[in-house]
């Protein structure tokens, strides 16, 4: 059995606590909005997908339980609640994006006549519901097309030894995964030697998830520390890097988690290639680059403390930005439910695919 990071059913949402693991498995119960913002902003789910679709449904439980006779306050409330939930955490741009559909469609069904306030909550709800199912189908999409990618790359018919980063499995989505999806599927073809994952500094989300995720399918992997990139590439044969995004610009700078930039300028001196695994859903049109991508800052004790055990020196000066811009120049190609594209690409086909595009 796959992981679940998120059971829903209808009226009832609870996430698998991530800060947790990988020692113990508790599931939390979000009734609400403010629940929603607060397992985000803690990290308890984290990832791009996850946290717009736990966002989103955290919106459609407090409705369900709410009885409001007036489309235009119930317009109203979801447009503040959801922006309400994209100021969670900054990076990921999807759920960000997810929420203007939604406002979008609620505008829609509002100024519709036909549409009663119970079938303006149905049809909504629905359509927040319908998030889990196209996750799981788009990130089994990219995992297609991202194994087809690197097996073209590779001169002859041999096996492929992948670096990953951070975690993009079935934790950081609905289910399958973006990056680790690509893995997931080269294994699943028996196309995969190995997998090489990063312990992912500050908060460990490569030791604590990715190692857990990879262990749980039965992958065979290898934990490195963020300092033996270099070394790993240098003396391994790594076929090819293979991470997740937050938010891609127009023309294809991507944020990640910090250490990825340093990830792609290693590759780039080896001659490995850097491929980005996401959704159309973590394209930021609205960017023309990378500059103005509001880059997260977390606390301090991220960095001081593993747990409830201090590492660093008690007074000094931390900085943690939580992701780093990664330039179009140094990734080989943008893995996405449509195909792979290269980054000058990306405009291209994002008019004919995202139905909202920001202004
Ligand atoms: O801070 P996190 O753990 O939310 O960061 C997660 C990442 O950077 C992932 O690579 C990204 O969100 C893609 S998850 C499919």
């Amino acid at each position: 059995m796959s992981l679940e990071s998120i059971r829903y059913k209808r009226g009832t949402l609870e996430i698998l606590d991530q800060l947790l693991l990988p020692l113990q498995t508790r599931y939390v119960k979000v009734q609400g909005v403010e629940d929603g913002w607060k397992v985000i902003n803690k990290m308890q789910v984290r990832g791009a997908p996850a946290i717009a679709i736990v966002g989103c449904l955290s919106l459609a439980v407090e409705l369900l339980k709410e009885v409001i006779d007036d489309k235009k306050v119930m317009r109203q409330e979801i447009e503040g609640k959801l922006n309400y939930l994209v100021s969670a955490r900054p990076t990921a741009v999807n759920i960000k994006l997810a929420a203007d559909e939604l406002i979008n469609l609620a505008n829609t069904l509002s100024a519709d006549d036909n549409v009663s306030p119970s079938e303006f909550k149905d049809r909504f709800i629905s359509s927040i519901e319908g998030m889990l199912k196209k996750d799981i189908e788009d990130n089994k999409a990219i995992g297609k097309f991202g194994c087809e990618a690197i097996l073209n790359s590779l001169k002859g018919d041999g096996l492929v030894r992948i670096l990953t980063h951070c975690n993009t499995g079935s934790l950081a989505t609905a289910g399958y995964g973006t990056a680790l999806g690509v893995i997931r599927y080269l294994h699943e073809s028996k196309k995969l030697e190995h997998v090489y994952c990063t312990e992912t500094r500050p908060y460990n989300q490569g030791a604590r998830l990715t190692a857990y995720e990879l262990i749980h399918e039965k992958i065979p992997a290898t934990l490195i520390v963020d300092s033996m990139v270099s070394a790993l590439m240098n003396t391994r044969n790594i076929t090819a890097v293979v991470v997740g995004a937050d938010r891609v610009a127009a023309n294809g700078d991507t944020a990640n988690k910090i250490g990825t930039y340093q990830i792609a300028i290693v590759a780039k001196y080896h001659g490995v290639p850097f491929y980005v695994a996401a959704p159309l859903s973590s394209i930021d049109m609205s960017l023309k680059s990378g500059e103005r991508i509001k880059i997260e800052e977390r606390p301090d004790r991220e960095m001081t403390h593993i747990g409830e055990h201090r590492i660093a020196a008690p007074g000094i000066n931390c900085w943690n930005p939580s992701f780093d811009v990664t330039p179009a120049s140094l990734i080989s190609g943008i893995i996405t439910e449509k195909g792979v594209f290269a980054p000058n690409q990306l405009k291209d086909i994002i008019y004919m695919h995202q139905t909202v595009v920001p202004k």
